[in-house]
Parts: structure tokens; sequence; C-alpha cells
């Protein structure tokens, strides 16, 4: 048998097929437009998802008997506002993750309504992506298109919608609505009364690896698949993601350099981290996790040699750096504002440090350094609540770079672990699918049989000690900067 893993991404969905031992059979990826139209916005249109997704399952699908696929999994990019109206059209433009215009909503939820509220509710604070602020963002803003709303939805969960008519969503990506009592793994009526709507409107909650429908008749025929081809709830990208890497169960840490760059700590128990810095959120292996989320990271480096250098040769750039430890430029990688730590929509993206001498090569390097060491920040709030880390596994397209890799390694100091494939969150996808459909008695079980470490990077002590010194410095732009960020807003 054969199973789906879908990771429905900002600028493309990657779909692929494995074999039940997680070898990956085929991979295909699809690209779509993402549109920024005011500074900080970002939206998408779900028919292009849809499309997307479709057009990749033909393509997965050619040379391939469809009737063999048992499961498909669903991963994507969390915190999207999704509506549709009664007949199920889609009213306006998703709101995406890294969408900015909820400060006010965000001030509101945090000041007004209260911090110790919202963490008792949810077991976090708001911050400007998550989706009760935009939500609220709606309410105040498009008034008509707010009563239309009869559903409210994920990004992933809109997809598992077409493919199955059944309106459901899973824990770890409900976490990220700002709508759901994370401990308890129920939505909060008080988060719903905040945001002026019905709890109907909001889908139910499974764990990920639960199987929520069958694929519609129609679309079986379409795509030739079994009429019983199982869907499970799937999860945010992050926590598939984790999955897809092994790190489950307690104390695992991933990092992942996609669009967004995250930390994800894994655990069994319930904790949540007493300045909200980082979210607490559900796992999808049944567990939590604790996680930070930076809003840009290999995004920067994608903005900088596609958009400023005009290139598509990463690789040559990279090949040209040395120096690393000593280079003199800093980068901060705010280019869509800042999430953690700092949950501040309004922070840019800055090169410091700049003479006359700079080289092309010193600025690309500050641009992996400036990320690094925003991941950074997080890694050290982790530590400070007491987690022992010593290694990380690491995924996503960025994480395709050894030179990024090595980065990452000595700014951290710990020791970075490579999976054989860097398709977090769709492996991860499709191992819950397979837990679902019975292949495997447990999430964990299923990742320790089937993802395995190739390789890993160890710190170099002299490096470490560089980057220290270096991140000591990073650490010190923000505050500096931050009152210029309230004049360039
Ligand atoms: C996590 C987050 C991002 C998106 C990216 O909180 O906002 O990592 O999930 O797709």
């Amino acid at each position: 048998m054969y199973y789906i893993g879908v990771d429905l991404g900002t600028s493309a969905v990657k779909l692929l097929m494995t074999k039940k031992d997680g070898t990956i059979i085929k991979a295909v990826t699809k690209e779509y437009p993402l549109n920024f139209p005011h500074p900080g916005w970002s939206e998408q249109n779900p028919e292009d998802w849809k499309e997307a997704v479709f057009a990749g399952l033909r393509e997965l699908l050619k040379d391939h008997d469809a009737s063999l696929v048992a499961g498909i999994g669903i991963a994507g990019q969390m915190h999207g506002l999704v509506v549709l109206d009664e007949n199920d059209n889609v009213i306006r433009p998703a709101i995406l993750w890294n969408d900015g215009r909820t400060q006010k909503e965000t001030d509101y939820l945090n000041n007004v309504v209260g911090k110790d509220v919202l963490s008792a509710e949810t077991a976090n604070i708001a911050f400007a992506g998550f989706t009760a602020p935009k939500i609220l963002w709606m309410r105040e803003n498009e008034p008509e298109n707010f009563a239309k709303v009869r559903k409210i939805m994920l990004p992933k969960d809109y997809i598992a919608y077409i493919l199955t008519g059944v309106f459901s969503t899973d824990y770890s990506d409900a976490s990220g609505m700002l709508l759901l009592d994370v401990k308890n793994r129920k939505w909060s009526e008080k988060m719903c009364e905040i945001c002026g709507i019905d709890l109907s409107v909001l889908p139910r909650l499974y764990e990920s690896y639960e199987i929520t429908g069958t694929v519609k008749p129609e679309i079986a025929n379409e795509f030739g698949f079994s009429d019983h081809l199982a869907v499970c709830a799937g999860a945010g990208d992050n926590a598939a993601a984790a999955i897809g890497t092994g790190t489950v169960g307690d104390g695992g840490l991933n990092i992942s350099l996609g669009t967004s760059g995250t930390v994800f700590i894994s655990s069994k128990e319930f904790r949540v981290d007493e300045n909200n810095a980082l979210h607490s959120f559900d796992h999808a292996d049944g567990g939590y996790h604790l996680m930070g989320c930076m809003l840009s990271a290999a995004s920067c480096n994608k903005w900088w040699m596609d958009e400023i250098l005009r290139t598509k040769d990463y690789e040559n750039e990279q090949a040209a750096i040395e120096n690393l430890g000593r280079n003199r430029i800093y980068f901060l990688p705010y280019l869509m504002g800042e999430r953690s730590p700092h949950n501040d929509p309004d922070a840019r993206g800055a090169f410091l440090g700049l003479s006359m001498d700079t080289k092309r090569e010193e600025m690309t390097l500050a641009v992996l350094e400036g990320v690094a060491f925003g991941l950074r920040d997080s890694v050290e709030i982790a530590k400070s609540l007491g987690i022992p880390l010593s290694k990380t596994r690491i995924c996503g397209g960025g994480a395709k770079s050894p030179l990024w890799r090595k980065i990452i390694t000595n700014v951290m100091n710990l020791e970075v672990e490579r999976i054989a494939s860097e398709e977090g969150p769709g492996l991860g996808a499709a191992i819950l699918a397979m837990v679902g459909c019975g292949e495997y008695a447990s999430v964990e079980d299923a990742a320790s049989a089937i993802v395995k470490v190739t390789d890993t990077e160890k710190p170099d002590p002299a490096l470490v000690s560089e980057y220290e010194k270096r991140y000591r410095v990073f650490k010190s732009l923000y505050p500096a900067l931050k009152p210029v960020f309230e004049i360039t807003k």
C-alpha cells in the first residue's frame, strides 16, 4: 500500500508518496502566488491551493496505481484564516500566518482582555499572526464579510474539506488559533465569545493521526482512488515536520529552516513558558510541544538571492564564503516583522556594520548568520526554562545547505542531526496517515521505525566561542533599533 503526505506551504504545496517503511517513491511541488496587498499584509487564495493540490495529485499518481493508496495525511501552514459562507464559498482571501495587520487587535487581546486570561484559556498570549486577532480584525474592518461566516478553517483543513466533505481540524494546528484550550484539548467558549463567534463555526477536533473520513466518491473517481481511501486529521506543518524528523515523545528538538524558522521542543507533559515567549501547543503524537517561530528564515536568504543579488545559484554564492565567525556585518532578519521572541510586527530587516570594503560574500553570510542568531533567541528561552538541549534535528529547504547547517551548529553549540529526507512536514503527514490506517501502533513507533539520522555536524569549540561574541552583539541590536522601527512603520 502507498501513503500520500501533503505539505501545504506558503510558497508551494509539496506532495509525496511513500511506502509504509517511509521510502519516498515520488515527490512533486506545485507553486502558487503569495500576495502582499499592503506592506506587512500576506494573503493567498484558497482556490489556488486547491488547484495546486489537484495538479500535484495528478502528477504524483501518473505511472502509479492510485487504488493502492491507503491513506492521505495533510500538513499545512498554520494560523491562516479561511472563511466560508453558507454555500461553502470562500468569502475573502486567506489571511496568513506571517500577516502583520492585527497589531491593534493583538494589543486589545493582550492588554484589555489580558495575557493572564488568554494564558489561562489557551496556554498562549496573542501574536499578530494567530487566528483569533484576524477574526477580530475582520469583525471590525469587514463587517459584511464577517456576517457571512459559517465556517472558520485553517489552510490544510480547507483541502481536507474539499477532499472529504468533513469539517475537521487537529489539535496541533488548532493550538495556533488562540481559540483552543491546549491543555484540555477542547475549544475555549470564552475565547469564542471574545471573538464574537459561535462554536458551530469551528471544526470538529481530532488527534492528528485519527481518520476523519474517506475521499468523496467523485474525487476517488477522478483520480482512480479506492472509495475507502482514508484521510487523517493531519497537523500544523511544524508538528508534522517534527514527526518527519522523529521529534516525538519527551525532550526532542527540531529546527525547521523553511519560509519561517522554528525551534520545536516535544514533550509528553503539558508545560507553559511563564512569559509565554514560546508557544505552548499540542503535538501531533498525542503529547505537547513548545515552539518559537521566526517569521522570515529561509525566506531572508531567498529574498537576498532572488530579489537583491538576482541569482538562482545559491550554492555558488555560498561557495565563496570563508571566515565563519569573523564576519563584521550583521543582519536583522525581520523582513515581515518578528514573532518570537519580540512579538513586534513593525520590526524590519537591517544590515549593520557596512563599510566601503564590505563584500557581497560578507552580506550573504550575514543573512545566514542573522537567521541562526534569531533562532538562537528561542533556544535560549528554552534553556532558561531548564530544558536540557544538546542536539537537534533539522529540516526545511535551508537545511540542504551544508554551510547553513554548520553555522547553526556553531551558533547554537548543538549537535545537528540530518535526516535522509528534508521534507519534514510531508513525510510527517504520510506517517500520520500510516498510523491512522493501523500500519503502526503509535506515532512514536512509526517515527522510530521510519526516521533515520544520516549524519551529524558537531560544534567546533573555537567557532562556538567566536559566534558567542557575535551573538551578544546581535542581541543588543533589536533593542537599540526598536525606536527606529516605531518611526519606519
Ligand atoms: C508557526 C508558523 C509558521 C507557519 C509556516 O507558528 O506560523 O511556522 O506554520 O508555515
